[in-house]
């Protein structure tokens, strides 16, 4: 059993800060155990960083970036042409990882800006403004959301429970405070969370390295099992819900998350407990029919193949896919900031992003 129970939630983690013109990238490839920044000052620093995962998680992907266009402005500094000027910094930004959509998002937030922005304009300034207003929206929405979902669970049971995620859907992964962590902080501040049971998140250890560091900090009760534990878990702790993050989210609420997504929806189906996604909407692409359609990022057979300093190379291939689809059928609900959507479908998701769906 977890030595501490809950006490107060903190909510103190960053992943990126900025600072006197620079962009401060907490290493999260060192946690838990180092916690070292990288100082980024031009935006194919931040897109090898966003490459590396120094910095992960789709909507910090996408805050960096738009820092990331605001530092290469700042070194530009004057010029007559700023589209062509900052076209190679959109691309390597937008090209460095394939799947999590608010990397796209955020930088076509960034060029609608450019491109409403008058000669006489102080660009990089504007854009600078631009990327903090990312950034800020996002912790806004993460903090509605994580209403949101706690009212849900609070809907279900009034009682302390057991809950469950996979991978890190926190404030290391957001602008603070988290999607999925942002509901597990709220439900554990209104007192409804006994513990939050962790998946490692095999290859990288998303759950293992950072849920379990940030849960730590917050004095948030929590137990780590791997990934393969999920269904005995469910079947003999008295989970109530699966509550994990996002990637992208198809226009029929499909779900792209951490590979072992859809497993774990899979297994809350067949024992009856509730799957919830949290995201912004800025995770939801509309222009994508359905998950099928989405591009799978393929990472390093590396991640796979050391377990220390020990190498297990065996001269097998390695196969390794890093998110999966769950299909909208599997879901129980969809939490973003412009309200929920139960069993998600097409016209719902429709409705949501619309405006016209009320919460
Ligand atoms: O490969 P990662 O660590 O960037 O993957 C992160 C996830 O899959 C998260 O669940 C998702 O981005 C949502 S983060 C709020």
């Amino acid at each position: 059993m977890p030595s501490s129970r809950p006490t107060e939630t903190t909510d103190a983690v960053r992943a990126l800060a900025w600072q006197d013109g620079v962009l401060r990238l907490l290493d999260q490839r060192q946690l838990p155990g180092t916690q070292a920044y990288l100082e980024c000052t031009d935006g194919a620093t931040v897109a090898q960083a966003i490459r590396d995962m120094v910095v992960r998680g789709a909507p910090a992907i996408g805050i960096a970036a738009a820092y990331g266009i605001a530092l290469s402005a700042a070194r530009i500094g004057r010029t007559d042409d700023w589209t062509a000027a900052l076209e190679a910094d959109f691309q390597r930004l937008e090209g460095a990882r394939p799947t999590a959509v608010n990397l796209s998002w955020a930088l076509r937030m960034m060029r609608e800006r450019l491109q409403r922005l008058g000669p006489d304009q102080d660009v990089p300034a504007r854009l600078l403004e631009a990327a903090k207003g990312i950034h800020e929206s996002d912790l806004e929405a993460n903090l509605t959301m994580g209403r949101l979902g706690m009212e849900l669970i609070r809907k279900h049971q009034k009682q302390k429970q057991n809950l469950m995620t996979h991978c890190n859907a926190g404030a290391l992964a957001t602008g603070g405070y988290g999607t999925a962590l942002g509901v597990i902080r709220a439900a554990h501040a209104a007192g409804l969370v006994d513990q939050v049971f962790i998946d490692e998140t095999r290859p990288w250890l998303q759950g293992s390295r950072l849920t379990a560091w940030e849960l730590q900090q917050d004095n948030i009760a929590a137990r780590i099992s791997v990934d393969s534990a999920a269904g005995h878990l469910m079947k003999t702790e008295q989970i109530t819900w699966v509550i994990v993050g996002a990637d992208r989210i198809a226009a029929n609420g499909d779900v792209v998350n951490k590979i072992g997504t859809y497993g774990l929806s899979i297994l809350a189906m067949h024992h009856g407990l509730r799957f919830m996604v949290v995201a912004p909407s800025s995770t939801i692409d509309m222009a994508l029919e359905n998950g099928d359609e989405v591009e799978i990022e393929e990472r390093p057979a590396s991640e796979l193949l050391t377990l220390g300093a020990q190498s297990l190379d065996t001269g097998v291939p390695v196969f390794n896919p890093v998110f999966d689809v769950t299909p909208a059928d599997l879901i129980d609900v969809i939490v973003t900031e412009k309200g929920i959507v139960e069993r998600p479908d097409a016209r719902k998701m429709a409705d949501l992003m619309s405006s016209r769906h009320l919460h």
